[in-house]
């Protein structure tokens, strides 16, 4: 544990609320069937309670999105935009009280809570820019006097559903992009983080107000998932985005399929780095370091897996013991802290019962692992990040285990490392370590990494919101933020429009 005291759970529950009342939050401390605790990672214990929603109070907020989307749709899209750059002022007003509900629920660092308010208020820059984008195209008709448009329309009610471990950005990449859009939003955050989202739902309430635009286009609903029911099965709630885990995806994608909504999923991920003979063993070992070890390894892009060629294993191995001794592990509020909790004891047990099977498979424990205990962390999961020689990759790597666990296999040629790294369900990110440009060109290609995010000589985590974020096989295939991610919140339509006197028909039919 690093030298820093942990905060205490009253004076994290004062900071909370403090925040709070500064985003405009208020009234939600409470009881009856549907309240739950708000509790911090920080200290493992309760905070406060929080009034939950019911289902009934799902389908009001369902009810009042729905009828608030016509007036929005027909809101000119720049006039759209002119909402979402007041919620980005606010969103940068207010970046330290947001920044500390993310520490106090998720556990993370300073700078990378600060670091996941950043990334709300860029997308809110993108998705301003895109306010006086969005766009269709021409296309050739093939009659004389006729025109071919694509245009894209607003969807609706979309549903966003947001994991513990981001507890805002995700959120806001759904949702600044889906009000420019056109559409109205409910969002169910994991209760885990109920204190952020009703901090950020408070700011974007107030933008909605200043920006004179219809108050219901946004509603919070702090519901469990069997509360939340309606966002998945109704009709009125034609695309759900979710970011969760892949049996999330598995139990929502096929009651959404079944009345013939739209999904956009990003569910796990089982990140690998290739790391080649003619790496820069620095720059890796940085990289590898923050993606492996940082945000206490629950990120979705989290590195689990190295694939490093055998003749630099031991160095590199060697490098990153030295670098996983000396990372302090500890309150996250603390300056020199980089590594804080886990979110709670089931990822604690999840990380033990993967390595108790990595070593019944051979596996060999080289650092890590081990949960620090301090007096005033009782109830707080603080573990050492690991890193796990494999002789194979065995079924326990080729699941995602939501904990700072670093698998390590070796690779001769370049062949059997691409196998080794697609050789998994999931699909999220992935990247290299090389300064041989025919192997980032190679890994980078059809033939290479089979991610939806592939990066050479950085991590696998840490996106930027302009680039689309998302990834293929179990991941779900969705892509969220930027690029035209922009689509999947709009349906489009072939519009073919006849300006001439006269009425052919397509493929030269004759119709008398
Ligand atoms: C995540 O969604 O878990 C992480 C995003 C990132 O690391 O860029």
């Amino acid at each position: 544990m690093s030298a820093n005291t942990l905060t205490t759970t009253a004076d994290l529950a004062e900071r909370a609320r403090a925040a709070l009342r500064a985003c405009g939050a208020n009234g939600y401390e409470g009881t009856g069937p549907h309240a739950f605790s708000a509790r911090s990672p920080i200290t493992g214990e309760d905070l406060f309670t929080v009034a939950g929603s019911s289902e009934s109070q799902v389908r009001a907020a369902i009810s009042t999105t729905k009828a608030a989307f016509p007036a929005w749709r027909d809101t000119p899209a720049p006039v759209r935009g002119a909402l979402i750059k007041r919620f980005g002022e606010l969103l940068t007003e207010h970046k330290r009280d947001l920044a500390d509900l993310v520490t106090i629920e998720v556990g993370k660092i300073g700078s990378e809570a600060l670091g996941e308010v950043q990334e709300m208020i860029d997308i809110c820059d993108l998705a301003v820019g895109m306010s006086r984008q969005l766009e269709g195209r021409t296309l050739a008709s093939e009659r004389p006097g006729h025109k071919l448009l694509e245009t894209w329309h607003p969807l609706g009610v979309v549903g966003v559903i947001t994991a513990f471990n981001f507890p805002c950005a995700p959120w806001a990449w759904n949702t600044a992009v889906a009000l420019v859009c056109g559409d109205a939003v409910v969002w169910k955050p994991s209760q885990l983080t109920s204190l952020t989202a009703l901090a950020c739902s408070a700011l974007l309430d107030r933008a909605i107000a200043d920006a004179g635009a219809p108050a219901g286009i946004h509603r919070l609903v702090l519901a469990s998932s069997a509360e939340s029911a309606p966002l998945v099965d109704s009709p009125d709630v034609p695309l759900v985005s979710a970011t969760g885990s892949e049996r999330l995806g598995r139990e929502i994608a096929p009651r959404i399929a079944a009345r013939f909504g739209r999904t956009i999923l990003e569910l796990g991920g089982n990140n690998a780095a290739i790391v080649a003979p003619s790496a820069d063993l620095d720059m890796a070992t940085r990289g590898i370091t923050f993606s492996a070890a940082g945000t206490a390894g629950q990120r979705c892009t989290t590195m689990r897996r190295l694939i490093v060629h055998e003749d630099i294993a031991d160095e590199l191995v060697a490098r990153l013991t030295k670098v996983y001794t000396s990372l302090d592990i500890g309150d996250p509020f603390s300056a020199e802290t980089l590594v804080g909790p886990l979110i709670n004891e089931g990822a604690y047990a999840a990380m033990r019962d993967a390595l108790e099977r990595a070593v019944a498979d051979g596996g060999e424990v080289v650092v890590g692992g081990e949960r620090r205990l301090a007096d005033s962390a009782a109830h707080g999961y603080y573990v050492e990040p690991a890193i796990v020689r494999m002789p194979a990759q065995t079924e326990v790597i080729r699941q995602e285990t939501f904990a700072p666990i670093l698998y390590v296999l070796t690779y001769r040629t370049f062949d059997e490392a691409i196998a080794l790294h697609n050789d998994v369900p999931q699909g999220l990110s992935s990247s290299i370590f090389t300064t041989d440009q025919r192997e980032a060109e190679r890994f980078t290609s059809s033939a290479g990494s089979d991610c939806g995010i592939a990066n050479v000589n950085i991590g696998t985590s840490g996106a930027e919101i302009g680039g689309a974020f998302g990834g293929e096989k179990t991941t779900g295939g969705g892509r969220e933020s930027g690029s035209d991610a922009w689509r999947g919140y709009m349906r489009r339509a072939t519009n073919t429009i006849n300006y001439s006197t006269e009425l052919p028909l397509a493929q030269g039919v004759n119709f008398g």
